[in-house]
């Protein structure tokens, strides 16, 4: 089974991506850590993240251990991430590792912003998160203070809107919702909220094969 959990960012897709593999009893991937870890390489090369050349490069070279490194977090990242993501040979270079991550196994629960229109089209299922941008700043903005970092929600919302306009203006793979997906809005929802909704969705739904 596959399980395509795409959204904004601070939409809730990690949390209910980790708990559907985990009820499921199938692999996840977070696809974000990709295009996190090819800015991270990008950056320490002393790269420009904008540089297709330099991104792919990097691109080219990420290994399944650069996924875990806890600086892949950082906002820095995750800005030049949104730059990296925009640059075709990029896009490409990553999308074999999570097709063939997706089909290994049991099968695995893939979230980010084009698994349902891209990476894996034929998914079992295809859930779309959306919230207002104010409330996913609001959630970032208290994730950064629980970490005990200087946090300001103005300058959060600023980078959060700034990072939807470029998912979702670029030519290729942008963030949109599958035609076929479940679309959920977690404004007003929390984590257990969302993973109950999810799980009556996944649940109606009738074997492909
Ligand atoms: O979900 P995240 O914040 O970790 O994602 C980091 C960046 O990577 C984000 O700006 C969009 C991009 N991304 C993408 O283009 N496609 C994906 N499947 C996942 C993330």
């Amino acid at each position: 089974m596959i399980i395509a959990v795409d959204g904004p960012a601070a939409s809730g897709k990690g949390t209910l991506a980790r708990r559907l593999a985990q009820h499921f009893g199938l692999n996840h991937l977070d696809t974000g850590s990709l295009y996190r870890a090819v800015a991270f390489r990008a950056l320490a090369a002393g790269a420009d993240p904008a540089d297709p050349d330099a991104a792919v490069a990097a691109a080219r070279q990420i290994e399944p251990s650069d996924l875990a490194d806890p600086r892949l977090r950082d906002d820095k990242v995750a800005q030049a991430a949104s730059l990296v993501a925009a640059i075709p040979g990029v896009r490409t270079a990553l999308l074999a590792f999570q097709r063939d991550f997706a089909r290994r196994g049991p099968g695995a629960v893939l979230d980010g912003r084009d698994i349902g229109t891209v990476v894996c089209p034929d998914a079992d299922a295809k859930i779309f998160l959306t919230a207002t941008v104010e409330a996913r700043a609001l959630r970032r903005f208290k994730e950064l203070q629980a970490a005990g970092g200087p946090a300001i929600y103005e300058r959060v919302l600023q980078d959060m809107m700034l990072r939807d306009a470029r998912d979702r203006e670029r030519r290729t793979a942008p963030l949109q919702r599958a035609s076929d997906a479940f679309e959920l809005d977690t404004t007003a929802l929390d984590a257990d909220a969302a993973f109950a909704a999810a799980l009556r969705y996944v649940g109606g739904l009738k074997p492909r094969r």
